[in-house]
């Protein structure tokens, strides 16, 4: 499909008050696939080449200017006088030399870019004012009905509220989305005439157009599941499913596959790499980025968070964190925000890590806490080893050096340095540096003589811990290192 020769612009209409939802947030900020239904529709906009857009607000303008700020113009339409006044005050902010100018509502967030750069098309190529978009439905209840003329163009529509017995039966409905010459709808959006209840009907426009002798072209959408504007919390959850299930199959079609579909929830932005593979009951949210290989699941969540190639999360919830290749994640870890686990650790059931960077190759196998630490290569961290990192007041770093063994029950009291292949007994309590190379144990840990510890001769002018031996845990049996 080629691109419009053209300069477009859209209008995006959200100063409704959605009072079906029932909410204290503005209908269009709702989210769907982890973002506001209104992101969606200036996302189709954009994929459809039409960068600008004006959204026009009205209830809750504050927050939906706020949520759009960076990427649409807004306008406020107050009062709000229906759907021609709507457009009427966006055309204000729409530049001049946008020469067609595509409408659309904010509530509609399942409608396809496809069907964007059909109205563009179908306008630029014929002899139209104007290009509205219809869908044939189950249901028309409620509806703006199109009625069309001999040649199939639009003649009218008619608003539910007004239709007769015959035109009630027509199940060919507005969907409220258009495509109109931008000097024509300039010139003409002022004429539409007020309704009985006072509104101003853009639906008034087709009549205009017709009335004067210019042709309304009509584009029917094909799936009209996609046109539902979203009124109720159970529209929200259909659309939901519909969105997530659009979502599903792209990835599905780039090459990822997703053991089962239905229990899987990807947000609109996660991005996965080939022949990754998605297990059951996993939710990635936010800007999460798969790479190829990787497992994730079952009863993964992942959210805003990087994963390496080959690496596996199983059953575990990561949050904004970066994980590198081949790490094996779980079950049931928990990685907090600013975890930074390097490739090839493995990081086990209840382990959990918080503003922490672990070196390549280490392990933390069991139920564990790392905060605000800084862990080496190789390092591995026993069973129920703590980095006791809050005083009460403030939080205070850790850091473990390369090829450390921390011995099960090891509390880390921050802040405090473990050096390279250092080891610590089961147990120690460490208030103090530990040089590195050297074995500390006990509570508060102090270094001890391992020559001595084992029943060999004391090296040389190196103080004994002066107490009876106390089991370093530095063996791989008893330190949970497993
Ligand atoms: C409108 C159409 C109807 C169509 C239906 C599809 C009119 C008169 N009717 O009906 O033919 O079948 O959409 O969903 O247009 N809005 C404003 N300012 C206003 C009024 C509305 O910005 O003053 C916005 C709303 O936030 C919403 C959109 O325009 O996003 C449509 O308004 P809504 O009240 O839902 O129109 P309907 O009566 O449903
Ligand atoms: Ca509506």
């Amino acid at each position: 499909m080629s691109a419009p020769l053209t300069a477009p612009a859209a209008i995006v209409l959200a100063a409704g008050q959605g009072t079906r939802m029932r909410s204290r947030i503005p209908k269009v900020l709702h989210p769907l696939a982890g973002r506001p239904m209104l992101d969606h529709v200036l996302d189709a906009l954009r994929d459809a080449g039409i960068e600008r857009a004006v959204v026009v607000t009205g209830h809750g303008a504050d927050a939906v200017e706020a949520a759009v700020a960076d990427r649409a113009a807004t306008v406020r339409q107050e009062p709000q006088r229906g759907t021609a006044d709507a457009v009427r005050v966006g055309l204000r902010l729409v530049p001049d030399d946008a020469d067609q100018i595509v409408v659309t509502n904010g509530d509609a967030p399942l409608l396809p870019a496809d069907l964007f750069e059909a109205v563009l098309r179908e306008q630029a190529a014929g002899d139209t004012v104007a290009i509205i978009v219809s869908a044939r439905v189950a249901d028309p209840t409620g509806y703006g009905r199109l009625l069309r003329a001999a040649d199939g163009s639009a003649r009218a529509v008619v608003e539910d509220r007004d239709a007769d017995a015959a035109t009630k039966a027509i199940d060919e409905i507005n969907v409220n989305t258009y495509c109109f010459d931008a000097a024509w709808l300039r010139a003409n959006v002022e004429n539409v005439p007020p309704s009985a209840s006072g509104e101003y009907y853009l639906t008034d426009l087709v009549g205009l157009a017709v009335g004067a002798g210019h042709r309304v072209g009509v584009v029917q959408v094909v799936q009209p599941a996609l046109v539902v504007g979203i009124n109720d919390r159970l529209q929200l959850a259909a659309a939901e499913e519909s969105m997530r299930s659009r979502i599903n199959e792209r990835h599905m079609r780039n090459g990822v596959t997703i053991v089962d579909p239905s229990t899987t929830r990807i947000d609109a932005a996660v991005e996965i790499g080939q022949d990754a593979r998605i297990e059951p009951g996993t939710t990635l949210e936010g800007s999460t980025v798969i790479a190829q290989d990787a497992v994730i699941g079952p009863n993964a969540h992942v959210r805003d968070s990087r994963i390496g190639p080959r690496t596996r999360v199983w059953a575990s919830v990561v949050e904004e964190s970066v994980v590198a290749e081949d790490v094996q994640i779980g079950p049931f870890a928990h990685l907090r925000p600013g975890a930074e686990v390097g490739a090839r650790c493995r990081i086990g059931n209840f382990a959990e890590i918080k503003k922490s960077r672990i070196g390549a190759g280490s392990q933390q196998h069991h139920f564990s806490y790392l905060g605000d630490a800084e862990i080496g290569e190789n390092v591995n961290v026993g069973a129920g080893s703590v980095t006791a990192n809050f005083d009460g007041t403030a939080k205070h770093r850790t850091v473990v050096g390369d090829r450390a063994s921390i011995g099960v029950d090891t509390m880390m009291v921050a802040p405090v340095t473990i050096g390279e292949g250092a080891t610590t007994g089961a147990g120690a309590v460490v208030t103090r540096d530990v040089a590195p190379g050297k074995t500390v144990v006990g509570m508060p840990a102090r270094p001890i003589d391992m020559r001595r510890h084992r029943g060999q001769p004391a090296e040389a002018g190196e103080p004994s811990a002066g107490q009876a031996p106390v089991p370093t845990g530095a063996d791989r049996n008893s330190q949970g290192g497993g």
